[in-house]
């Protein structure tokens, strides 16, 4: 796929929207993100990067000095503000869903797109994760598995869903081409 892909080229011109990666931690949202950013021409951006800059703190440290909730009301404001902010390539946090106004907003400003990674290969991306508080609540798998299995129903109300295959590439070639049918199914 060249960058004057046809394809590419569509896309560019008709996305007015913010396209958000939705799915678990280490699910590969920043790093697919950015790659679908740079492929549309399109900004990145990344809510966790925007609420620490904002709290000049680290997730880890909101999460120990202020607790969860603090950190969930934050991660609220900066989502609201971006999606507020036009077309882009946004990567949330994985816990971002369950906040009920973040969905709401989701469905009014954007196309959503859940990376479903498999759980096997979350767990070997993160299991050794120092910037992942939830992960030390508990045996990760476990924790892992608890919060997938509260998060998946909202995950499947995504426009989009991929399964990426381990190959970023391939996964950035298969989020391009669904994009693309999803918004021509628009249209029609
Ligand atoms: C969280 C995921 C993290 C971060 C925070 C909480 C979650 O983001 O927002 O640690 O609840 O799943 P990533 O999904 O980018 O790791």
């Amino acid at each position: 796929m060249t960058s004057s892909d046809p394809v590419l080229e569509y896309l560019r011109s008709h996305l007015s929207q913010p396209v958000v990666l939705i799915g678990m931690m280490g699910a590969g949202k920043t790093h697919l993100g950015r790659k679908l950013a740079e492929a549309l021409k399109m900004e990145f951006k990344d809510s966790d990067k925007i609420v620490e800059e904002k709290a000049g703190l680290s997730i880890n440290e909101i999460f120990t000095q202020y607790g969860e909730e603090k950190f969930r009301a934050a991660e609220q404001n900066a989502v609201l503000e971006i999606l507020s902010q036009g077309a882009c390539v946004l990567a949330t946090g994985g816990g971002a869903i369950m906040n009920e106004h973040v969905r709401t907003a989701f469905k009014d400003k954007a196309i959503t797109v859940w990376l479903n990674t498999d759980i096997q290969e979350i767990l070997k991306r993160v299991r050794h994760a120092k910037d992942r508080p939830l992960l030390k609540q508990g045996d990760p798998e476990t924790v892992l598995k608890n919060l997938l299995k509260k998060r998946e129903n909202f995950y499947r109300e995504a426009d989009i869903e991929i399964k990426p295959t381990g190959n970023a590439e391939e996964t950035l070639k298969n989020m391009i081409n669904s994009l693309y049918e999803y918004l021509k199914a628009d249209t029609v």
